[in-house]
């Protein structure tokens, strides 16, 4: 049986992971335009460039001009489905992206040619490695003077401590590049010529010498050599394991190298993997419905006012009207209008299967993390909290407004928009969060939706750390002797909350039963 037989074995849900800069925007447009996504190359960069569309949710996001909204993009290519989940590309912002990357089976890291690994890609990376989720390395603006490919891959395997394969291997660069050489199967691609790769004797072929400058050549197919005897082939089960990458040199601007890279990921990317819930793995070809909350989004369309949340189906067969059970409260919920979404569209899904992500429309019954099942009582595991690296206690300007305050803050932390802490000693709410613009997301949010006009206060506390223990008496201890920092989170968690990274050490050394976390499930 091929792996396109099966509805989830047709699945290939990624990610693109990147420092702001390196050319995602425009490979994810090249990747679309390839499959027949969007007619025009240009419409996801209109959206970058501030003009209006639909997928423009937020004022904050025009105002701004990034991408504050995670998207899914869906398009078929070479009998597969492909599921491309946006992730946010501004530095400031990365609460969402973490989030999104708990929903993908693999994703493609884009890395500047002239700049190497940067220190979003390292963070983006550190999260899929969380997961082992497997990585295809793309290599872009080889049309541009780059940095030596040898030193290259040598950072990706020092920094990331990750095993590099490069697929194919640049033809000259800069101003010469000529297009790649594919180390294995001895064909070349050409820069500005569409078609296949033509197959050649070997390096040496006048047909790729050819397109290397003269004085070039010797050490050009040293460099082959080299490349072939150095570095890693290609192994599947490494790839799978999430241990190696397939490395892709290319120009996403100059759409070379987009098609090879699509054609990995249809060939070795993994289909749906299995989910891990807290009882149980679960399998994508299990015949009944599963699925996890990994996004909300509201405004998503201002007439409406309504909420979206993301879910992506891990195993079974989603029926639009089908009865679905949140876990969570074990009430049973109607699926009548679940959606799929494009580039810049959307569209009434009328059935999804395992791999695929569904907007579900609804009115607050649904928070991030939450499961849903036809009928089990399962719950994923791995949509992340992040300790917030801000932290601000919130001012209210109506003081008869604390309890409407309360009630709004609940809901756009079960959003996920922020993360809100209760101080144990009675103060005002502390929210935080990973990135600032978070902050200026709940202030607008708070007044346009709920007229609640707040301002932000620095509090004495700059970072928090959930705590655990084995040892239930030494962790009450903890709780008592430090009840002014303690605080709880939104699912009643305690937090240990510390003025500096300094004190927050002390304590940790002070008390070795006490496991101080900066990542925690949600639920
Ligand atoms: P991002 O989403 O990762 O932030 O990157 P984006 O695609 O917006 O690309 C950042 C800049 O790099 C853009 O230039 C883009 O045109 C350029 N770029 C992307 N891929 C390549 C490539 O393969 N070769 C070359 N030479 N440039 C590339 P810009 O000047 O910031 O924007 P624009 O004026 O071109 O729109």
């Amino acid at each position: 049986m091929t792996d396109t037989q099966t509805p989830q074995a047709r699945r290939r849900t990624f990610a693109i992971i990147s420092h702001p800069d390196a050319g995602k925007t425009t490979l994810t447009e090249k990747i679309l335009l390839f499959g027949g996504a969007i007619q025009l190359a240009g419409e996801v960069k209109a959206k970058k460039n501030r003009v209006q569309t639909r997928s423009d949710w937020m004022g904050i996001e025009r105002e701004r001009g990034i991408s504050v909204v995670t998207s899914v993009m869906t398009f078929e290519y070479d009998g597969r489905v492909f599921n491309l989940l946006d992730t946010p590309g501004h530095e400031d912002f990365s609460e969402d992206t973490y989030r999104t990357l708990t929903a993908v089976d693999s994703a493609v890291m884009v890395i500047d040619a002239a700049k190497g690994i940067e220190a979003r890609t390292r963070k983006l990376f550190e999260v899929c490695r969380l997961r082992d989720i497997p990585i295809v390395t793309f290599i872009n603006k080889l049309d541009r003077e780059i940095r030596d490919p040898f030193d290259l891959l040598d950072e990706i395997e020092k920094t990331l401590a990750l095993d590099t394969a490069p697929v194919n291997w640049p033809i000259s660069r800069g101003k010469s590049f000529g297009g790649t050489y594919n180390l294995s199967e001895n064909t070349v691609r050409q820069i500005d010529r569409d078609g296949p790769a033509i197959s050649v004797s070997g390096p040496d072929d006048p047909a790729v010498l050819g397109l290397v400058p003269e004085y070039e050549r010797d050490a050009w197919l040293e460099e082959i050599e080299l490349a072939r005897a150095g570095c890693r082939p290609f192994d599947l089960t490494a790839f799978r394991e999430g241990h190696l990458t397939p490395v892709f040199f290319g120009s996403a601007l100059r759409n070379f190298g987009v098609k090879d890279l699509i054609d990995a990921m249809g060939a070795y990317a993994p289909p749906p993997r299995e989910q891990q819930a807290q009882t149980r793995v679960v399998k994508a070809d299990e015949p009944k419905m599963t699925g996890f909350v990994f996004k909300i989004q509201a405004n998503m369309d201002p007439n409406h006012r309504d909420r979206i949340a993301f879910m992506r189906v891990c195993s079974g067969k989603l029926s639009r009207g089908m009865k679905a059970k949140l876990v969570r409260t074990g009430k049973p919920m109607s699926l009548s209008a679940p959606q799929f979404f494009f580039a810049q569209d959307r569209a009434i899904a009328d059935e999804a299967f395992a791999g695929d992500v569904v907007g579900i429309p609804n009115h607050g019954t649904l928070r991030i993390g939450d499961t849903l099942t036809e009928g089990e009582e399962i719950v994923f595991r791995g949509v992340p909290s992040f300790a917030p690296e801000i932290m601000r206690r919130i001012k209210l300007t109506d003081a008869m407004k604390a309890k409407k305050l309360r009630e709004a803050l609940q809901q756009m932390a079960e959003e996920g928009v922020v993360q809100l802490f209760v101080p144990q000693d009675g103060s005002a709410p502390i929210v935080g969060v990973v990135g600032a613009l978070q902050l200026d997301v709940l202030k607008t949010r708070l007044a346009g939706e709920y007229s609640l006009p707040i301002d932000y206060e620095t509090t004495r506390f700059s970072v928090c750390r959930w705590i655990d223990s084995d040892d239930q008496k030494e962790l009450d201890k903890f709780i008592n002797a430090n009840g002014s920092a303690l605080a709880v989170d939104l699912d009643g968690a305690p937090v240990f909350m510390a003025s500096t990274a300094f004190s927050l050490n002390y304590e940790m050394e002070r008390w070795p039963e006490i496991r101080f976390t900066d990542i925690k499930d949600y639920q």
